[in-house]
């Protein structure tokens, strides 16, 4: 198993701290308007998952989710504090599951936006498999025909698509080949949620093309206590597509 490694971030504010931690094949930057947004009441911090941004590059070779989450936990360590509120879309909830279970004592409250709680079948496990290949014969940009569509909402402007499309072609095709097969091999997590015992946010995109909004609000139905927000005009990046609704979201749970 990789030995965990203290992850780079943006951070904007002061306080409390609310670590958000991005989706497959993107970044820290995801994240910008969170920063600016919510500065206000959190130290916002969005880190960058090992091998991409300002995180380092090593040791990418058999790396899991629960990889990622000792990651996050030698960070949220880094930051000089105990536990922190913790958001995470798509593969950053994942990640978010891995840490419930893994360090559970670091986690005051969890923010899971557009993400899911199952594990994959074997079509979408052979799915990853062939993205690695993909990524690796071609490059990250080589996911941008396929999967770009499958994440905006189609009235998501064309900045945020640029946005996107920029964190793609960052996003070193070692390493989305290693969140591939990370994400092939996650854990079902749907067995945790009635036992998630900090406060819960569940937010989704209402147009989220990959993970549809009914699926979220069973799972926000699972959580004791659980909020759910559906964000409209957005898709599977409601953070960027539709960031006011989403800090207006969080800025309510977390007060
Ligand atoms: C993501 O947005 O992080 C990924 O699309 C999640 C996934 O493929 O399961």
């Amino acid at each position: 198993m990789p030995v965990p490694t203290k992850l780079g971030y943006d951070e904007a504010g002061t306080g409390p701290v609310l670590l958000l931690i991005h989706g497959f094949p993107l970044d820290r930057t995801l994240f910008a308007e969170q920063l600016k947004g919510l500065s206000d009441i959190r130290r916002v911090v969005a880190v960058d998952l090992r091998g991409r941004g300002k995180s380092p590059s090593s040791d990418l070779e058999g790396v899991t989710i629960d990889t990622y989450a000792d990651d996050v936990a030698l960070t949220i360590e880094s930051l000089g504090v105990d536990k922190v509120d913790v958001g995470g879309l798509s593969m950053g909830g994942y990640v978010v599951f891995s840490l419930l279970r893994r360090h559970p004592g670091k986690v005051a409250s969890v923010i899971l936006i557009d993400t899911k709680s199952q594990a994959d079948g074997d079509e979408a496990k052979q799915g990853r498999e062939k993205v690695a290949a993909l990524v690796r014969e071609q490059g990250t940009g080589a996911l941008l025909d396929t999967l770009l569509p499958k994440l905006a909402s189609p009235s998501t402007n064309d900045a945020v698509l640029g946005k996107l499309r920029t964190m793609f072609e960052a996003t070193p095709p070692e390493t989305a080949a290693a969140d591939a097969l990370a994400m092939r091999d996650r854990l079902d997590s749907t067995g945790d949620l009635g036992s998630i015992v900090v406060p819960g946010l569940v937010i989704h995109g209402e147009d989220d093309a990959l993970m549809p909004l009914e699926g979220a609000r069973e799972m926000a139905d699972a959580i004791p206590g659980a909020e759910f927000v559906a964000i409209p005009r957005a898709g599977h990046v409601a953070a960027i597509e539709n960031p006011e609704a989403v800090n207006s979201a969080v800025r309510k749970f977390l007060a």
